[in-house]
């Protein structure tokens, strides 16, 4: 599968050592998660964990010549702690996915305490790792998280991520789809939160800013909802699994990017921001800065049409709801 010279990346670059930990390794989004993680140089240590399954995909993606060891692990024998045990990263895609007419706030009731628990059990086991969660509703869960954690005195917003990667791909892949262009090259600004009108593309911030409305609509409504077009073609099956594995390991990239020290790592993320707090919006996703810490830097949306503005008016309204649910499942 490598060419020679790949194969002498892996084997003779010097990497820093990570700890990469997957709970919800088995699922639909753990399982090709778990392979890109695999993949990815940076990881040297992936423990994936699972009500049932991660062992045996552990064992599967173990014999895969890159540089990292991967071991699974099941509730039994405390697999949560020594999945955890003093990781640098940890990924939550786990929890139940969509139906045909489900909304990802559908998913709330049975996610949340889902990941409530594990977020209390990473808050004690591996109380400085970055978090990264997945699974859905995320407007809710990152809040969930947060919550969870200060509940264990160990929250930090620099450490906590909510990923929305997935919305980027999306708008890179469509807008491209509209113009006729290369994919790769294209890039769209996706701030506000992961779940339908909180989705807010910023089309005037591209070069096809003068794009006629009727097609910016449509273009903006297929990023918002393009979960339900998968969920829809799956009939029943659940929900995007394979692109929102490629998001969580690109924006899981980023992260270990940071973490080793690179400069100028900026990807958008759902996180604890400063941007609408005086709002009561305590979280929403912009640009942000990666480093060794985390976040180091919180970028601010840019310039936005009129348009826009009136779009992330109603996106506002409907987070700080969704924050809000997070935040008192927790409490209450
Ligand atoms: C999506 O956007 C699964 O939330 C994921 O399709």
């Amino acid at each position: 599968m490598f060419t020679r010279v790949a194969r002498r990346a892996f084997t003779t670059t010097r990497v820093n050592p990570y700890k990469v930990t997957v709970l919800g390794a088995g699922g639909g989004i753990g399982q090709p998660l778990s392979l890109l993680l695999k993949l990815n140089h940076k990881v040297t240590d992936l423990r994936l964990y699972d009500l049932k399954g991660a062992p045996g995909v552990a064992a599967d993606l173990s014999h895969i010549p890159t540089n990292s060891k991967v071991s699974g692990f099941a509730p039994d024998n405390n697999g949560l702690s020594q999945a955890l045990s003093n990781t640098d990263v940890v990924l939550i895609p786990a929890g139940v996915p969509r139906k045909p007419g489900m909304t990802r706030d559908d998913l709330f009731s049975i996610n949340a305490s889902i990941v409530r628990d594990l977020a209390s059990a990473a808050g004690e086991a591996a109380p400085n790792a970055k978090i990264l969660v997945i699974s859905n509703p995320v407007n809710s869960t990152v809040p969930i998280v947060a919550e969870s954690l200060k509940k264990k005195g160990v929250y930090s917003p620099n450490r906590l991520f909510g990923v929305t990667t997935l919305d980027s791909i999306r708008a890179s892949r469509f807008i491209s789809e509209v113009q006729g262009t290369n994919p790769t090259q294209e890039h769209v600004n996706v701030v506000g939160g992961h779940s339908g009108i909180t989705i807010l593309p910023l089309i005037s911030q591209t070069k096809y800013s003068n794009m006629d409305k009727a097609t910016k609509d449509a273009l903006i409504h297929r990023i918002q909802f393009g979960g339900d077009e998968v969920v829809k073609a799956k009939d029943g099956a659940g929900s995007a699994t394979l692109s929102m594995a490629q998001a969580g390991a690109v924006f899981a990239n980023a992260v270990l990017s940071g973490l080793a020290g690179e400069r100028d790592v900026v990807a958008n993320s759902f996180v604890d921001s400063p941007l609408y707090k005086s709002e009561g919006i305590d979280f929403f996703s912009s640009p942000i800065t990666l480093g060794p810490e985390g976040v180091t830097k919180i970028h601010p949306i840019g310039e936005i049409s009129s348009e826009e503005a009136e779009l992330l008016a109603k996106a506002k309204e409907t987070l700080k709801k969704n924050i809000e649910k997070g935040v008192q499942f927790v409490n209450n």
